[in-house]
């Protein structure tokens, strides 16, 4: 007897007799597949190269003998609006090689062989200018088809992402996926997905929102819904990665110990619900310490924190390292500090780090036009925003719109100038003459021209008075004279070297 005969006639068996498989790993006897379906013709037998998407970044590469896995790949082309590829075998599927109930079917022959590698009709000639993959199949006895791996060992997936989906009887995903991950190991997978026949497009919808990739799509990141804050309480943003955001949070660089963690309890108490740390300031453990003992719950936080060029080339542990020490569960937004060598790889140990539900959103720090047009190519979730040293001094009025137009949202470091040059900034003629127009501090007025630009705002502050002051700026309005008197202080004057 054939060594491959053995496991599948107990495949068989169990299909036939037994309700004790395993649902993930088998399929349900009590929902059998629809037996020997006969194959449809296929629509396009030269099996085109794919249609472009509108962005050209994503494609959804699917094989489906019996058109269930191309529904739901046509719902991800729709609302991804990505280009299409069909696997075509080159010997095509009739409905006795799917027949699973008989043990010597094609099918189950290519299952049970571990070299089974079913050739492949035609190729996919422009692979490379996708940088992300949906990669769809049927679930065939709890794995994914022999063909499937055919198509994997064909072509180069480096830096690529690759987003696995199923359709099955009733199987879920299982390992079918994981066990490809070998096969181009090069790739960022994110974790695959179980559909049935009957998926419809606002259920593929929301899981692709869930997936937060760098699609394209852009959301009004420009301005925010000022009226909407009150003081105490300061509105959010809608991220790219669905999730909110407050636009004015706390900073904490060069905040150390029971300082440290004092400023974030009075930050609290005054209604911050957002916070900024990084690696390299070396406060992480108290910020977490003082979150965990408030009574605010831990969804209604923001905390931030970044990764430090040092870190890149370890990144992975490097995430570890910042769970542990704010030890409060997931992390909601991870900057890259700089741009640094091995950014690139450091971003995508994020990006898995996205996948496993560690990290909600990813964004960058100190990267400007150039860099950011450099690197956004090569990564597959989009940053939700980028921090950089932004006040009245040193606007960015280039960076700005040019993030804005990316769909990436703009926070302000230094939004006083950074310490040493607070006082100067605050005694500025045109500032204080509009701060006392408005009867406002000069700190209120420089974090209200932010947020009437359209620029998040974390001022650092250990004193609970002026935490107080900073977030009590929704109750007065800068007019377009005042704005634009600010606007025109701009000297480029940079207060740090990167
Ligand atoms: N990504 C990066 O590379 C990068 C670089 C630098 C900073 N950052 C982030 O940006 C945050 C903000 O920067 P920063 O804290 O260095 O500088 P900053 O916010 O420009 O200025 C902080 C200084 O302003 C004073 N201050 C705050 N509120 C005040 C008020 N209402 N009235 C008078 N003085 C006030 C603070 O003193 P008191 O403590 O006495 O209030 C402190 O000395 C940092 O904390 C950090 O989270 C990021
Ligand atoms: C050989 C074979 C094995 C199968 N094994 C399973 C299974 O393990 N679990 C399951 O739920 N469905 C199983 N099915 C059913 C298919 O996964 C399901 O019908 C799928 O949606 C078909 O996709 P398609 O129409 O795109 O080819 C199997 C079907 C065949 C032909």
């Amino acid at each position: 007897m054939k060594k491959w005969l053995l496991p599948v006639m107990l495949m068989s068996g169990l299909t036939l007799t037994t309700s004790a498989c395993s649902p993930s790993d088998e399929p349900i006897q009590s929902e059998t597949p629809a037996p020997n379906p006969e194959p449809e013709p296929d629509p396009s037998p030269d099996n085109p190269t794919p249609e472009p998407g509108t962005d050209g970044r994503a494609l959804v590469v699917y094989f489906s003998c019996t058109n269930t896995t191309k529904g739901v790949a046509e719902h991800i082309a729709s609302v991804t609006e990505s280009g299409m590829y069909r696997i075509e075998p080159e010997e095509p599927y009739t409905s006795a090689d799917l027949n699973y109930n008989n043990s010597s079917s094609r099918a189950n022959r290519e299952q049970n062989d571990p070299s089974a590698r079913p050739a492949i009709a035609g190729s996919l000639e422009n692979l490379s200018d996708y940088d992300i993959v949906f990669l769809g199949y049927p679930i065939w006895w709890g794995k994914a088809p022999k063909i499937i791996f055919t198509f994997l060992e064909s072509y180069d997936f480096a830096g690529k992402t690759i987003v696995p989906f199923c359709t099955s009887h009733s199987s879920g995903i299982g390992s079918s996926d994981t066990d490809l991950h070998a096969l181009a190991a090069q790739a960022t997978w994110m974790q695959g997905r179980r559909f049935g026949g009957n998926a419809s497009e606002s259920d593929v919808r929301e899981w692709i929102e869930s997936l937060n990739l760098n699609l394209g799509g852009n959301t009004d990141v420009s301005s925010f819904n000022l009226s909407a804050g009150v003081n105490g309480k300061a509105p959010t943003v809608r991220l790219s990665s669905g999730y909110d955001m407050p636009i004015l949070g706390l900073g904490t660089y060069s905040l150390h110990g029971d300082v440290c963690k004092n400023s974030v309890k009075a930050a609290l108490a005054s209604g911050f619900r957002k916070f900024d740390t990084a690696s390299i300031y070396g406060n992480e453990e108290e910020i977490g310490e003082a979150i965990r003992e408030s009574d605010v719950p831990r969804e209604e936080i923001f905390v931030t924190t970044k990764l430090y060029p040092n870190q890149f080339a370890n990144a992975e542990a490097a995430i570890e390292e910042c769970l542990e020490k704010l030890n409060i569960g997931y992390i909601d937004l991870m900057l890259l500090h700089h741009p640094g060598t091995n950014d690139v790889a450091a971003y995508k140990a994020m990006e898995r780090a996205v996948a496993q539900g560690k990290i909600r959103s990813l964004g960058l720090s100190n990267y400007y036009v150039e860099e950011m047009s450099e690197f956004l190519p090569q990564i597959s979730i989009k940053p939700v925003l980028v921090q950089n040293e932004i006040h009245p001094y040193y606007q960015e009025n280039d960076v700005i719109p040019y993030m804005h137009r990316q769909g990436i949202i703009v926070e302000a470091w230094y939004p006083f100038g950074g310490r040493g040059h607070t006082s100067e900034m605050f005694a500025d003629a045109t500032i204080s003459r509009i701060a006392q127009a408005h009867g406002k501090s000069s700190a209120q007025v420089i974090l209200r021209w932010d947020l009437q630009k359209g620029v998040v705002v974390i001022p650092g502050s250990s004193n609970p008075d002026h935490i107080q002051e900073n977030i009590s700026v929704f109750d007065f309005e800068l007019t377009d004279e005042e704005m634009a008197a600010i606007n025109a202080l701009d000297r480029g004057e940079k207060h740090d070297w990167y």
